[in-house]
């Protein structure tokens, strides 16, 4: 992780530096004695470029004078607009324009420390990469940033604020590392082994194998686990900060990889199903976030770890399987296997633990993307005031999710012949009948389900979200959690 200080206001006389600059205000401060030390050229490179501070801009100067080798003004829109995302963005977009500079300052001389601490934050969920698997690339091709000094009238107040921000985005990390591993790595077993180093933050791990399952009739999940080689396993992660607070409840779809089983995929694209268990990766990274800052609250984590494989002994269309909660399920496409996962483990966390809410997420249908792509999680909840709270910390930390019905009407689309539900609903709102088979799960209890197909993974660049894996859910349910939750 970049390394991040805080440090008093003083301009740096060499290596790179970043000048933060709010829309329609003069510049003071560090950004005076910069320009007073490169005589002027900054003022001059700014002009030229007309950059005015607007939100998202920035403007680099190379070699303006001095031994400064660069200095990059970010814009920060209008200060009375501020908020963390955008001074996450700022710090961001620094971090970006700064990755061939191995030291850099950012001059945060004119905000808070809090604001100033956001802005680390941004810089460093920039600085993500998964580098593990390159061992050819020249070191000069590498991003170089290292440590980053945040510049401010209130070092010691801002680097407190960094302390909670800090446990978040090493959830992230651990999210975003899990989600980008490949499937020969990152099979069931590997992902309860690295749930289990959570420990070393004080949370609570405890693994289920297949012979746990079956004795607790988790006929659903291990349907689709029956056509790897790779066992399942379900993962209990139990944070318990809150006093004698009932838990929250989040669980995740852990699919390691799915190849549709029998009702197998086209090839075009399969790889992208290495991600399948972003939902359950986000469930574990939240917990690191939540034990990470020492947030004061009883959270439970439940994530179902499978492959779907199709195989001589995988399940076939037209099985039937009895879940954990009784019902039965015609398995009409064995490629709708996120919901008979979560299905057992929802049930599961509900019995055991009586959580005050559930939410899952899970990378389940295609048909959100159509319906969303790649700007919005689906939401699915049965209980307005908490759907209302996620809309809300969505906007905040901008994973931003857009409510999606859920109703008695579409049920006739799951009614089987055989068993008490089908997998599959056809193609009409397919994100709706498979959020409507999930509540069959949910006793009358508060859940939300969010269906993160299209947010899980990305194809471009943002300014806190490098391409690959977003770890979409950490930062919404650590903000979640924070705003409601804590005593
Ligand atoms: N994991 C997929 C959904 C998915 C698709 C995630 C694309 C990310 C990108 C899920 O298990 C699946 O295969 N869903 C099917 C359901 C269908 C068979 C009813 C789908 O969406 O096509
Ligand atoms: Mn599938
Ligand atoms: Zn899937």
């Amino acid at each position: 992780m970049l390394e991040i200080g805080f440090a008093k206001p003083v301009l740096p006389t060499s290596g790179a530096v970043v000048l933060l600059i709010a829309e329609e205000e003069r510049p003071g401060g560090l950004w005076q004695q910069a320009d007073a030390a490169t005589g002027g050229a900054i003022s001059r490179a700014l002009s030229a470029a007309e950059f005015k501070g607007g939100k998202g801009k920035t403007c680099t100067v190379l070699g303006p004078g001095g031994d400064l080798t660069r200095v990059v003004a970010v814009g920060l829109g209008k200060r009375s607009d501020l908020n963390p995302r955008i001074l996450q963005d700022a710090g961001g977009a620094a971090a970006g324009a700064l990755a061939r500079e191995a030291i850099a300052s950012i001059a945060a001389d004119g905000l808070s420390a809090t604001q100033a601490a956001e802005v680390a934050f941004g810089a460093t969920l920039n600085a993500y990469r998964f580098d593990r698997y390159r061992t050819k690339e020249k070191p000069q091709d590498k991003p170089k940033l290292a440590a980053l000094s945040v510049l401010t009238g209130d070092p010691s107040g801002a680097a407190d604020a960094w302390q909670p921000l800090a446990g978040a985005a090493n959830g992230v990390f651990l999210t975003r590392d899990l989600v980008s591993e490949p499937a020969n790595v990152l099979n069931p077993a590997e992902m309860a082994d690295r749930c289990r180093q959570l420990k070393a933050l004080g949370v609570k791990v405890e693994v289920l194998g297949p012979q746990e399952m079956r004795a607790l009739g988790f006929g659903a999940l291990l349907g689709v686990a029956q056509g790897s080689v790779n066992e399942p396993r379900v993962v209990v992660m139990r944070w318990d900060n809150g006093g004698a607070a009932r838990p929250v409840a989040f669980i995740g779809k852990g699919v390691t990889f799915d190849t549709g089983g029998i009702s197998i995929k086209p090839a075009g694209g399969m790889e992208d199903m290495k991600w399948d268990m972003a939902g359950a990766g986000a469930v574990v990274g939240l917990m690191a976030a939540l034990a990470g800052r020492k947030a004061r609250v009883n959270a439970v984590g439940v994530v179902g770890l499978v492959e779907n494989m199709p195989s001589g002994s995988a399940q076939r269309p037209g099985d039937v399987v009895k879940s954990y909660s009784g019902q039965t399920i015609e398995v009409i496409n064995t490629d709708a296997e996120g919901r008979l996962v979560l299905a057992d483990v929802i049930w599961y966390c509900q019995q055991k633990f009586d959580p005050q809410f559930m939410v899952d997420l899970a990378t389940l249908t295609g048909a959100i993307i159509i319906s969303l792509g790649h700007e919005h999680a689906g939401l699915f909840s049965n209980d307005d005031a908490l759907a209302e709270k996620l809309l809300a910390a969505g906007k905040e930390t901008g994973e931003k999710l857009w409510r999606m019905p859920l109703d008695e009407a579409y049920d006739k689309q799951i009614k089987s012949e055989i068993a008490d539900m089908k997998n599959i609903g056809g193609r009409p709102a397919g994100s709706v009948t498979a959020a409507q088979f999930i509540q069959r799960f949910v006793n009358d209890k508060p859940w939300a389900h969010l269906d993160i197909a299209g947010m899980a993974w990305s194809s471009k660049d943002a300014p806190t979200v490098p391409k690959g894996a977003t770890a979409f859910g950490v930062r919404l349910l650590d903000r979640l959690v924070a705003a409601y939750y804590e005593t």
